[in-house]
């Protein structure tokens, strides 16, 4: 089927604009949606539909918000496979991630759906009598979620369920290669009872997004934004909403490290280095970036992952395979960019070639037809030294870096000194190393004795340094992204009591007043 995909503001499906074709990255003559892109002005009308829409959807008590979200939930579930299917088709994920994928959104759902009841705020004693002191937590208002294509489903959900939650309506922009996943999570969401005019839907390109952006900040329409997607583009974003005195949610690039002591268990390692290096051809936001290897162990680990990834089966998304295409066109031609950062010093391992694979370029083991698609080989570059481009650069796609180091303070040096910091791991036995990186390591998430990907969806979740502002997805700690705290003052004295200056008496006390000795 070719899914008809274009923007919808409050219910009405705007069909204006330029085509573009959704394709299969696994088969590129597979159309999967004819998206209808939108331009500046339509961001412009689902910020006003959505700001228009807001004290009523506030009004609703938050424990029935939350049974939206319960049956949001509900429906995701009994569609997980549809869903998955979709997501295989348009972005070329494996289809078992896909599956992973949703049900992520099922566990946000399962998280927020109680959320509904708790929302606590807090009851603060006074200084003074006869008055009592409370906190509440405020939505925030109107909300802009911008995702990308590399988790067109997972990643939105933690936005747009918090968000609709806590009583924000919301404009959401998917990433335009994966329209046709997010005009069907957008239709299951409005089908569970979010109220169309509460989430709108915006198709359109980056450009248009960022000026329709710019315009419903000026005109004071959208108070939070959520951006997924690259540390360029946040920087753009960061500072738009720096002008409106905004923060927005980001979470951006990373260039994850995963440190290998001399004392880890090395199957346990490559397992880890290969799913995450690997895994959604290294389109994740957590995937690995660097592995650093202690030197007595470094040819012994290089040996294992090299052959572990020259085993890995690479190609039709639907049938088992550790990675598929990459999401589209443009993304093979950057990795082929990517590919010139090597340099004589290196060597590159891990597959019968380079860049594309084609039928003159094959990958031994390769599932399907690699023309019909875009594939490309997985890299492994060894030799990554801290002076390399290799090793400040955010590399989206299937290539692993390996570096070497000797003590363990060179290994915090070199995982923290890119300037990143969303995700990193360490594959040790000592637990005093594990805690002395985990309270070193700069990243916003750390793993033990498990990859850089894995992040569930009821811990705190964004980066730091190029990563992001500090801003946290997820459990409770996103509920601050989407609320503002109120504080409320009640006095029942029956008189004006002036805070620090009608101050009780405390009772007499001997201050001069020392133990003998
Ligand atoms: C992302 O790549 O933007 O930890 C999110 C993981 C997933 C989420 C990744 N659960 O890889």
């Amino acid at each position: 089927m070719q899914h008809k995909c274009a923007s919808v503001v409050a219910g009405n499906p705007q069909a204006d604009g330029t085509v573009l074709h959704s394709r299969n990255p696994a088969n590129l003559d597979d159309v999967v949606a004819e998206v209808t892109l939108a331009g500046p002005e339509t961001f412009v009308r689902a910020a006003e539909a959505a700001k228009n829409a807001q004290p009523e959807w506030a009004k609703i008590p938050a424990p029935v918000r939350g049974q939206v979200i319960a049956r949001l939930g509900r429906l995701v579930e009994a569609n997980k496979e549809a869903l998955a299917r979709l997501i295989t088709r348009e972005i070329g994920k494996p289809l078992a991630e896909s599956l992973g994928e949703v049900q992520e959104i099922v566990d946000t759902c399962d998280f927020f759906l109680g959320e509904g009841r708790r929302l606590y705020g807090q009851t603060v004693p006074s200084e003074m009598p006869d008055k009592q002191l409370f906190t509440f937590r405020v939505p925030v208002g109107v909300t802009a979620i911008i995702t990308a294509a590399n988790f067109p489903a997972a990643v939105p959900s933690w936005y747009l369920v918090p968000a609709l939650l806590c009583g924000n309506t919301v404009v959401w922009k998917p990433a335009e290669l994966s329209a046709a996943v997010g005009q069907a999570l957008a239709e299951l969401a409005w089908r569970a009872g979010v109220p169309r005019n509460v989430l709108n839907l915006v198709q359109a390109d980056g450009k248009a997004t960022f000026e329709g952006l710019d315009k419903a900040l000026q005109a004071g329409l959208i108070d939070k934004v959520g951006f997924t997607g690259s540390t360029e583009v946040g920087r753009q974003i960061s500072e738009l909403c720096g002008r409106h005195l905004q923060s927005p949610c980001l979470e951006l690039g990373g260039k994850n490290p995963l440190v290998v002591m001399a004392d880890a268990n090395l199957d346990l390692a490559v397992e880890g280095a290969l799913f995450s290096g690997f895994g959604s051809a290294g389109q994740r936001c957590t995937s690995l970036g660097t592995v650093f290897v202690q030197r007595e162990v470094h040819d012994e680990f290089l040996s294992r992952f090299t052959q572990a990834v020259e085993e890995a089966i690479v190609g039709d998304p639907s049938q088992g395979v550790l990675y598929g295409p990459l999401i589209d066109t443009r993304y093979a031609e950057r990795f082929e960019e990517y590919l010139k950062l090597v340099q004589a010093h290196h060597t590159v391992h891990g597959s019968t070639g380079t860049g594309r694979i084609t039928d003159a370029n094959p990958r031994k083991g390769f599932i399907g037809n690699p023309e019909d698609g875009v594939f490309v080989h997985p890299t492994i570059v060894d030799g990554v030294t801290k002076e390399d481009a290799l090793y400040r650069d955010e590399t989206f796609g299937p290539l692993v870096g390996v570096g070497t180091f000797d003590t363990f303070d060179e290994a915090v040096e070199l995982a923290n000194g890119h300037g990143y910091g969303l995700s990193a791991a360490i594959y040790t036995t000592d637990a005093g190393n594990a805690f002395r990186f985990r309270e070193r390591c700069r990243a916003g998430m750390v793993s033990v004795n498990n990859s850089t990907s894995g992040a569930e969806a009821h811990l705190p979740f964004g980066g730091n340094g190029l990563s992001g502002n500090g801003s946290r997805q997820s459990g409770v700690w996103v509920l601050d992204q989407f609320t503002r705290w109120q504080s409320m003052n009640w006095d029942y004295a029956g008189k004006l009591q002036k805070a620090q200056m009608d101050m009780v008496e405390l009772p007499e006390a001997d201050l001069a007043y020392r133990l003998e000795d």
